[in-house]
């Protein structure tokens, strides 16, 4: 058995590595009687072979009920040392059930072929198994891409629009708490949060180990008002990175106070998508799987929430289309489609239950392809909006392809796409041909928000000036507040931070009235490649200069070129972040740490398990 001090790096919950190691809580596995059958199989999980014999160990436990296969993974876990018990227990009970099931439902043999879904559950769980090929799918289109496609002029001037994204307010955020704990949040009291006094206590508007308070989150939709946008997106994310302890009640409650409060802040119409907010974090159920229909209480409360800005058929569309929806922005010819990416999300553990191969769950696809094939009819235009960009290896290879074929099919539609997740200011450009990246194939670009959240960054939002007409992107600017400022904690203040016409707009050569287009934003990949100043200043730009961290070289497989070349992958099969098989995550040093981050998804099952058996 591995000594409970074998824990590793994980960039996203570093607090809660350095310290969990104190073995004071260690249990004994002696007490854990199919542990014992398990130890030939836990030991030395390097490779994908290794990673198939431990699912297949777990799966004849899970074959005996949930029970034993619940004790068992939380005897390991806290026997392990690998996370506070409290947060073992926690998250193992509300996710432990999901990957029973899954192994109840699918085969698993060390012949297990790369499509498997016994491979892609090890590739989620583990980071083992990845390289597995995108399963071939043609995503059916109702009509062919019109040959005099219309052609969009630009008359007006711009409209405002802001971007916020990622709020993670936690409302049990305690003025005086720990901010200096062992879980992946502190600031605020936990069971086991020791009597003594706190090293650092936490202060009214924010700590960087902490998620938002109220007043935070406050404050940044004044300012937004302050601005006074014509609308709004939210690009998800409103729930605590608690995850261990997140149930429906709290999701719920957690989810009707910031549509509360958004519209008591903001007097502009605001268009939100869903994020990773559902109990267990991120499992959303296909309706297809026979599984508990346990995320339509997501569903339904953001139907009615939301209802007041999208309107009475889009919000029956949340309600009945899994979250998704498509509307109309008032008065304009512009359509918002928003999309549920949980349903191509690794980390959505409800994905893995079935052999058979699933194209598209929950047809949110489908969904996609008939709004815009309806807004492509009306002669609008499109923006999509969602959580998860698509590019990122913690994106289904398979999904994130077929979307990239929606989106070459709806090019001249689609005037713009938005996500959050990664908590930082990005993008990702999508090429008529990924093997000739040039200004003139790119195609199309999702624009990245920051988040509101301190854990990644000083707090920001994006406020866009948008063609009135074309609706494309004519800049783009972020504001921040400073956490560090001494006058942070009496009151936030915002200020631009940079806008990227005006920063980027030189280095590229832009013209006047042209807008940041897909190819303007390839030419940028470009100066970052000969310019490295331009570059250093993405890199701090990427987490509002706090947390900032180093990125050079430009080899392959060295920071500074995994970053560009993930610039250019709006598909996930194009990024650079995929490890070589039978690599475990965590040994490619500074490329790993800042993919983890940007897939970070917090404390949970799949952080666990690496860190449980993984080498
Ligand atoms: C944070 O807590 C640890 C463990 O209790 C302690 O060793 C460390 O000094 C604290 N850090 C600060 C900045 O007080
Ligand atoms: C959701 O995802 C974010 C990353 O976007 C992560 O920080 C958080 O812990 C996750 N869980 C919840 C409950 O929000
Ligand atoms: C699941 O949700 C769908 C959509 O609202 C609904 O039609 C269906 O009846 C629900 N199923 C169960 C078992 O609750
Ligand atoms: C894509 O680009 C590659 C490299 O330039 C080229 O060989 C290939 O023919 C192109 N494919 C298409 C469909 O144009
Ligand atoms: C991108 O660069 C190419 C080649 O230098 C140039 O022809 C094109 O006009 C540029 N496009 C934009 C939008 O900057
Ligand atoms: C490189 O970028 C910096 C700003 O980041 C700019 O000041 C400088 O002029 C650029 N150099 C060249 C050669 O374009
Ligand atoms: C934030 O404030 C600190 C302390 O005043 C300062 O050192 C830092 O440069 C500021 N960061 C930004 C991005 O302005
Ligand atoms: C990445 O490294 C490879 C090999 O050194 C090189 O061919 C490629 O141009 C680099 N890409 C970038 C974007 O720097």
């Amino acid at each position: 058995m591995r000594s409970p001090t074998t824990l590793r790096l994980f960039s996203c919950v570093p607090l809660l590595l350095s310290t969990a190691s104190a073995a004071s809580n260690v249990v004994s596995l002696d007490d854990c009687p199919s542990c014992d059958t398990l130890k030939p199989a836990i030991q030395n999980v390097d490779d994908c072979p290794a990673c198939l014999a431990l699912l297949s160990a777990f799966q004849s436990i899970a074959l005996t009920g949930d029970d034993p296969f619940i004790t068992t993974l939380t005897s390991l876990c806290i026997g392990l040392g690998t996370a506070d018990p409290d947060v073992c227990t926690g998250l193992i009970a509300r996710e432990g059930p999901i990957l029973a099931h899954d192994l109840r439902s699918i085969s698993i043999t060390p012949t297990s072929s790369p499509s498997s879904t016994a491979q892609k559950l090890c590739d989620a769980l583990m980071g083992m198994c990845v390289s597995h090929p995108v399963t071939p799918f043609t995503v059916p289109f109702p009509k062919p891409a019109p040959t005099h496609p219309k052609v969009f002029k630009s008359r007006g001037k711009p409209i405002r629009v802001a971007h916020l994204s990622d709020v993670h307010i936690d409302r049990m955020y305690t003025v005086g708490a720990e901010a200096n704990c062992t879980k992946s949040i502190c600031c605020r009291d936990f069971d086991d949060s020791p009597p003594t006094p706190p090293t650092v206590p936490a202060l009214p508007n924010g700590n960087s180990h902490c998620d938002s308070p109220i007043s935070l989150a406050d404050s940044m939709l004044e300012e937004i008002e302050r601005l006074n946008p014509r609308f709004s997106i939210f690009t998800g994310d409103v729930v605590e990175g608690a995850t261990w302890l997140v149930d429906q009640a709290e999701v719920t409650t957690d989810l009707q106070a910031f549509d509360a409060r958004m519209a008591a802040k903001l007097s502009a119409s605001i268009f939100p998508s869903l994020g990773n907010d559902s109990a267990p974090v991120n499992a959303f159920a296909r309706t297809s799987s026979h599984a508990m229909n346990d995320s339509q209480f997501v569903f339904d409360t953001q139907s009615a929430g939301w209802e007041q800005w999208i309107k009475p058929a889009a919000a029956s569309e949340v309600k009945h289309l899994s979250g998704s929806y498509s509307a109309q922005v008032p008065g304009r010819g512009l359509r918002i489609v928003a999309v549920n990416t949980q349903y191509w999300f690794k980390q959505n553990f409800w994905l893995y239950d079935s052999d058979v191969f699933q194209p598209d769950p929950n047809g949110v696809l489908a969904f996609l392809v008939d709004a815009l094939q309806a807004a492509e009819d009306a002669g609008d235009r499109a923006w999509i909006i969602g959580h998860i960009p698509l590019g990122k290896e913690d994106t289904m290879i398979d999904q994130s392809n077929y979307f990239d074929q929606v989106l070459q099919r709806y090019r001249n539609t689609i005037a713009g796409m938005f996500f959050g997740h990664s908590h930082k200011d990005q993008f990702e450009i999508a090429y008529s041909n990924y093997s000739a990246q040039t200004a003139e194939n790119a195609v199309g670009v999702a624009l990245i928000g920051p988040a509101l959240t301190p854990t990644s960054g000083n707090p920001a939002f994006k406020f866009y000036d948008v063609d009135p007409d074309t609706f494309e992107v004519m800049d783009a600017s972020v504001f921040f507040t400073n956490i560090s400022e001494s006058g942070f904690q009496i009151r936030p203040t915002w200020n631009l931070y940079y806008s990227a016409r005006t920063t980027y707009g030189p280095l590229v050569g832009l013209p006047p009235n042209e807008p940041l287009s897909p190819a303007f934003w390839h030419n940028l990949t470009e100066v970052f490649v000969a310019n490295e100043t331009a570059f250093q200043m993405f890199n701090t730009f990427i987490s509002r200069g706090g947390a900032v961290t180093p990125c050079t070289g430009g080899d392959a497989g060295e920071c500074k070129n995994t970053t560009i070349c993930d610039m250019r992958a709006f598909r996930s099969e194009n990024n650079c972040d995929t490890p070589a098989e039978g690599f475990s995550l965590r040994r490619r040093g500074v490329d790993q740490i800042r993919s983890d981050a940007d897939a970070c998804e917090g404390t949970g099952l799949a952080r666990m398990f690496s860190r449980m058996f993984g080498v």
